[in-house]
């Protein structure tokens, strides 16, 4: 398997943005936080400034949408380009219409579960999404430890996709870096979000090659 890493611009430097994004070419995706202050505490950015880093980014965008009120917001995403956009499970009480929406545009459409969110309800709702994102701490700030306590539901998350053969992809965010990566892997995780461990020190590319090289050595092998 060839390992995702997806680079968070939460921890790029936000009037260098798009310098900073030329810093992480050799990414897979570039991972957009966008918060609302009500979904979670923390505030970003929204879809104008979405929108130019769509127009300038080296590489295709993954949208996390830590926002509520997703069904009436989400679909701009997809409508202005982003390659992926995944909303929060705990912010629709319809994710399957949702996700149509969005593939109907044409975006690959994500869900993602806060720690203390249970995976077992979205199980048989894999087929409607491109990618299930499980967050690795309380969404909403940079910088956070990883919680390995959320790895059953990765492991949960893997067999299903192993049972059905369906193309999901499985995605971690929060706390992944050199030391924390390999356990996510081994759990079963393809896709991994990482913004200090890519950003700190002086060369992103080399950060996002050590990731990914420390993931494929740990990666389960069905
Ligand atoms: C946090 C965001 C993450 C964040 C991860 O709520 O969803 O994408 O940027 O940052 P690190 O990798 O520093 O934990
Ligand atoms: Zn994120």
């Amino acid at each position: 398997m060839s390992a995702r890493i997806n680079p968070s611009i939460l921890s790029a430097d936000f009037v260098n943005l798009q310098a900073d994004l030329e810093r992480i070419a050799s990414a897979d995706l570039v991972h957009v936080d966008v918060m609302d202050n009500h979904f979670v505490p923390n505030l970003t950015f929204g879809p104008q400034m979405v929108g130019r880093i769509q127009d300038v980014s080296p590489v295709p965008l993954d949208v996390h949408l830590m926002i509520s009120d997703v069904d009436r917001w989400a679909p701009g995403y997809a409508e202005l380009g982003a390659y992926s956009v995944t909303f929060h499970a705990e912010a629709t009480s319809d994710p399957v219409a949702l996700a149509r929406r969005l593939r109907s545009i044409g975006a690959r459409a994500g869900i993602a579960v806060k720690p203390g969110t249970p995976i077992e309800p979205y199980l048989e709702l894999l087929p409607e999404f491109d990618q299930v994102l499980v967050m690795t701490v309380e969404p909403g700030f940079g910088g956070q430890a990883f919680m390995p306590e959320t790895m059953p539901k990765l492991q949960a998350l893997s067999a299903e996709v192993a049972r059905t053969g369906l193309d999901v992809w499985l995605q971690v965010d929060g706390g992944i870096s050199a030391d924390t990566i390999g356990i996510a892997a081994a759990a079963g995780a393809d896709t991994f979000v990482a913004g200090s461990a890519v950003y700190s020190g002086s060369d992103p590319a080399s950060n996002i090659a050590l990731l990914r090289a420390a993931a494929e050595a740990s990666t389960h092998t069905h």
